[in-house]
């Protein structure tokens, strides 16, 4: 197992990618705190994932955005499951809005859920790792959306890229604390993999179908794998690394055919 007695902390942890995110380091080993600004939906996945002889697993409802419910998460975290040394940001939220539409309180919305929420959480985590010799682990969810632009995404991508920033950053000033940073840049992830076009789905589907080289939607636990291993031991010496996990959709002009009978 590559997470045998660790503590995670999993903030959106009752959503899409969060509840595999969270499955998947307990089946890892760690113990979990499934952290959501819905605390009903945190309850029902701790409670399908608790029991029998698994490691814990908490739910605790919060929001990441407000500085003091930051740090009320991270101590019930701690006084429920001890010391927690793996810290994964995937509370964020999608809107889509062209810049001429867009209202400044959901500009503003997006920025403080997705960049200064994962910022607050790093921040409690890493101070606390500093005074206590902790060599955690810090894993954000960002997007492929923060580096490849698309009409409606000016919030959502912009935020995401600056995500990328920070994750760098913080991997420059925690670094010589033996702390690690990295970010996992997901493509399109459903809860069901679509591997065909079809005029039924929504066209951004069908395009980024056509735009995947290996021909399918992700699914969570493409994602929640590459966290664990991120999470782990297995990287010791990765950090400050963006990890795109597309099944191939970031790496440029995708779908184009080739230019050999272009004249
Ligand atoms: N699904 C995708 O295709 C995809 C692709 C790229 C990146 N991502 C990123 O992955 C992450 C998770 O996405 P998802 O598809 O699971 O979305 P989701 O909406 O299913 O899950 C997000 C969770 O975050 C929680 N949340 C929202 N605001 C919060 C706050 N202020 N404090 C605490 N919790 C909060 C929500 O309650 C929800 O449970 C997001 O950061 C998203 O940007 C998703």
């Amino acid at each position: 197992m590559l997470l045998s007695s660790r503590v995670a902390l999993v903030t959106g942890g009752a959503g899409r990618l969060g509840r595999v995110i969270a499955a998947t380091l307990q089946r890892e080993g760690a113990s979990v705190a499934v952290v959501d600004k819905d605390s009903q939906a945190a309850k029902a996945v701790t409670g399908e994932l608790g029991g029998g002889d698994r490691p814990a697993i908490t739910a605790i409802g919060g929001d990441v955005s407000d500085t003091g419910e930051v740090a009320r998460v991270v101590g019930e975290a701690t006084a429920q499951l001890g010391q927690v040394d793996v810290l994964v940001n995937c509370a964020g939220i999608v809107p889509s809005r062209p810049v001429v539409e867009v209202e400044v309180e959901e500009w503003d919305r997006v920025f403080a859920v997705n960049l200064r929420g994962t910022m607050l959480m790093c921040q409690a985590m890493a101070r606390e790792w500093i005074a206590r010799d902790v060599k955690g682990a810090i894993v954000n969810i960002s997007s492929g959306a923060g580096r490849s632009a698309r009409a409606g995404g000016a919030h959502y991508s912009g935020s995401k890229a600056a995500l990328n920033m920070l994750t760098e950053v913080l991997a420059i000033e925690l670094g010589p604390h033996a702390i690690r940073v990295n970010a996992v840049a997901p493509g399109l992830i459903l809860d069901d993999v679509v591997t065909e076009e079809s005029e039924a789905r929504h066209p951004y589907i069908n395009l980024m179908l056509r735009g995947t080289p290996l021909g399918r939607t992700g699914a969570p636990a493409d994602i929640a794998e590459a966290v664990a291993f991120l999470a782990s031991e297995r990287s010791s010496w990765t950090t400050g690394s963006i990890f795109d996990i597309t099944g191939g959709s970031h790496c440029g002009r995708t779908h184009m055919p080739t230019t050999e009978d272009l004249s």
